[in-house]
């Protein structure tokens, strides 16, 4: 893959993040998620390249933009598949809390698993833990296999969670052996790479979250040199016949972060609010700031770009008209 298509992508994190952050505290889920998406696919469609939305912003009858299977990019230019999120954490960057970021990934064809918009059970660890985590044991066995690696005793391991009724059981067993809990309302993409940044102080992700933001994130830890283990979970029949479509027959399978992203993958992703991982955009009269990554798995390279945006001179991607509670996005 040429590697210019990285930082093709981050400018295209950076104009997704640039919309949401102006709807950032207006309370206005829709908005943020509208602003994202619509300045994602602006931006996209100026890339020289004919990508397939892979993980996207859902069925096609669902989503108008970014939906699975759509093509976008120049039409000419190297065919690619897309995983991307144009606001992780939609919620929480409506509500002005920490961690929203907006991320894409690339591969080649073939090289996501096409997963269809369902739970996913997750475990990932960072360099250090690479290679000792296995999601068909439990998170007792996990937890000791990752402190043995890391030289540490298991109550010195901060596990990282989705704050959910679901994670009961999981977050009782974690407090038995303990070891530290930091819960999380939305954004496990980010969490997942924490794992990998020694300064969060966060060791491991456990628990179920969205199997698209699973794909995201076995990109970012293929380049981050990190570790990610899945299986999807399926809680209704209709999601199985999804899954089938998608090309999915085997229900009870365990994903390695290889199956979920292969080959030469690209991860570019932009902090809309600040966060562990990202700081968020700044606005000042007549531009921005923006703090970005990006990141390839075939050299390792990781790249954290601080970018000055100046409106007077290119203005930012304009969101269509859009009316939702709050009127609409500020220009
Ligand atoms: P959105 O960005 O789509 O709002 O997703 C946020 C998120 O917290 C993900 O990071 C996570 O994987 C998923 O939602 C968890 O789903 P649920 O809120 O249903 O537990």
């Amino acid at each position: 893959m040429d590697r210019n298509l990285a930082l093709e992508t981050v400018r295209v994190t950076e104009a997704a993040a640039i919309a949401s952050a102006r709807t950032v505290g207006l309370g206005d889920e829709k908005l943020s998620d509208h602003a994202a998406v619509e300045a994602m696919r602006i931006a996209f469609n100026r890339i020289e390249m004919r990508a397939k939305v892979v993980i996207g912003e859902g069925e096609r009858d669902e989503a108008p933009m970014l939906y699975i299977g759509e093509i976008v990019g120049t039409g000419s230019g190297p065919e690619i598949e897309l995983a991307l999120d144009p606001l992780e954490g939609t919620t929480i960057c409506a509500h002005g809390l920490p961690n929203s970021i907006s991320v894409a990934a690339i591969a080649e064809r073939g090289g996501f698993l096409h997963a269809p918009d369902v739970y996913m059970k997750k475990i990932a660890v960072g360099p250090e833990a690479r290679g000792v985590i296995d999601l068909k044991q439990t998170w007792t066995w996990n937890l000791e296999k990752i402190a043995k690696a890391k030289g540490v005793p298991v109550s010195n391991l901060t596990v990282v969670a989705l704050n959910r009724p679901r994670h009961e059981e999981m977050i009782k067993e974690i407090r038995d052996l303990g070891a530290r809990i930091r819960l999380i309302q939305d954004g496990d993409v980010s969490a997942a790479i924490a794992t990998c940044e020694p300064e969060t102080g966060i060791d491991v992700l456990m628990g179920t979250g969205g199997a698209p933001e699973g794909v995201i994130a076995a990109a970012a830890l293929r380049c981050l040199d990190g570790d990610f283990q899945a299986q999807l979970i399926f809680r209704k029949d209709d999601e199985k016949d999804r899954a089938r479509k998608m090309g999915i027959t085997d229900f009870e399978k365990i994903y390695k972060m290889e199956e979920l992203a292969k080959g030469d993958v690209m991860f570019a992703a932009t902090g809309v609010t600040t966060g562990t991982f990202l700081e968020g955009v700044s606005f000042f009269k007549n531009g921005c700031t923006t703090h970005s990554v990006v990141m390839r798995s075939a050299t390792g390279t990781i790249r954290r770009l601080t970018a000055k945006h100046r409106f007077d001179i290119k203005p930012a991607v304009t969101i269509s008209e859009y009316r939702p509670k709050t009127g609409k996005v500020s220009k």
